[in-house]
C-alpha cells in the first residue's frame, strides 16, 4: 500500500521511522511542509489550509491512507480532513491516556506546541482521562526550531530545557509525554532532567499500530531490527519512500544526506 505521512517539518520523520520498523513492506510518501514550519505558533485557519492542501497533494500522488504525523495539525484539522476526503486519515494526539493508565500516583508532564496545548482536542482528552488531575501542560515551541536546525545536543538546547523545567520539581513526575513529533530527537537530553524511572512516552508506536489495524496489515515480527542507513542511496532504495519538501520532490544529495542523518539520529534515540 502507499501511505502518505505529513508534518510541518522533520518531526513526522520519527513516525515514518517507526513505520520502517513496524511496516517495512509498505510504500511511503513523506511530506514536510518546510515552507511553513513551525505550525505551533500559527493560527488554526492557516494550519487547516496547509493540511488540506497537503492531503490533496498526497492523494493526487496515489496515497491510499494519510497519517497526520503532527499533533498540532491533528488538533485543528483532523475532523475537517475526514469530512472532506474518503480515505483512512489517522491523526496523532499526545499519549496522555497510556501515561495515565500506565502509572498510578506521581504527576505527568505533557510537552507540546502552544497550539496543541490551547486547542479543545487536548482539553477534551484531559477531561475524559485525567480524573485525578495529575497532568501538567508545558509548551515548548523552541524545540521545533532547534530540531529544524538539526541542533539536538547543544548547550542552547540544554539551557532552554533547564529554563522551561525550572518551575517544576522533575522528581515528582512519573511520565513525560512528548506531544509533538519534533520532540523525539531530544530524548537523551530529557534524561538529564528526569530520573531513570520517569517514562518517556511518544505516540509513534501507537500510531503505526493503529494504522496497521485500520488497513488490515500485520506488524512485522522483528520490530526491534536496527534501521540505520550507511548512505542516502541506501536509505532511498531500502525504504520505498518518496520525499517531498513543500511540494518539491527531494533528490539532491545534500537534502538526502540530511534526511539520512535524521533517520540515524532517530534510530539512536528510539529506545532511550
Ligand atoms: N511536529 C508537529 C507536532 O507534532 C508540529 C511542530 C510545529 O510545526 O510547530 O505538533
Amino acid at each position: 500500500m502507499k501511505i502518505g505521512i505529513f508534518d510541518s517539518g522533520i518531526g513526522g520523520l520519527s513516525v515514518l521511522h517507526e513505520a520502517y520498523h513496524l511496516l517495512p513492506e509498505q510504500n511511503y510518501i513523506f511530506y514536510a511542509d518546510v515552507d511553513h514550519v513551525p505550525y505551533g505558533t500559527k493560527t488554526p485557519e492557516e494550519i487547516l489550509g496547509y493540511s488540506e492542501e497537503i492531503t490533496k497533494f498526497l492523494l493526487d500522488k496515489g496515497a491510499e491512507a494519510i497519517v497526520v504525523a503532527c499533533n498540532t495539525a491533528t488538533s485543528v484539522a483532523i475532523k475537517e480532513l475526514r469530512k472532506r476526503y474518503d480515505v483512512p486519515i489517522l491523526g496523532m494526539e499526545p499519549a496522555v491516556k497510556p501515561a495515565v493508565e500506565g502509572t498510578e500516583q506521581k504527576r505527568i508532564m505533557v510537552i507540546a506546541t502552544p497550539v496543541t496545548i490551547r486547542e479543545d482536542k487536548l482539553r477534551d482528552l484531559l477531561h475524559r482521562v485525567d480524573e485525578k488531575h495529575r497532568v501538567d501542560l508545558l509548551p515548548m515551541p523552541r524545540l521545533v526550531e532547534f530540531a529544524e536546525k538539526e541542533e539536538f545536543d547543544t548547550d542552547n538546547v540544554r539551557d532552554y530545557l533547564r529554563e522551561q523545567f525550572s518551575d517544576y520539581n522533575t522528581e515528582n513526575y512519573c511520565a513525560l509525554v512528548l506531544g509533538c513529533t519534533h520532540f523525539n530527537y531530544f530524548k537523551p537530553l530529557y534524561r538529564e532532567f528526569f530520573g531513570k524511572e520517569t517514562l518517556l512516552i511518544d505516540g509513534n508506536y501507537g500510531t503505526i499500530r493503529h494504522l496497521a489495524d485500520v488497513l488490515g496489515l500485520s506488524l512485522t515480527n522483528s520490530p526491534d531490527n536496527v534501521v540505520y542507513f550507511d548512505s542516502a542511496h541506501k536509505m532511498l532504495c531500502e525504504s520505498n519512500t518518496q520525499y517531498f519538501f513543500s511540494g518539491k520532490s527531494i533528490s539532491d544529495e545534500k537534502t538526502l544526506e540530511h534526511l539520512k542523518r535524521l533517520h540515524n539520529r532517530l534510530e539512536e534515540v528510539r529506545k532511550k
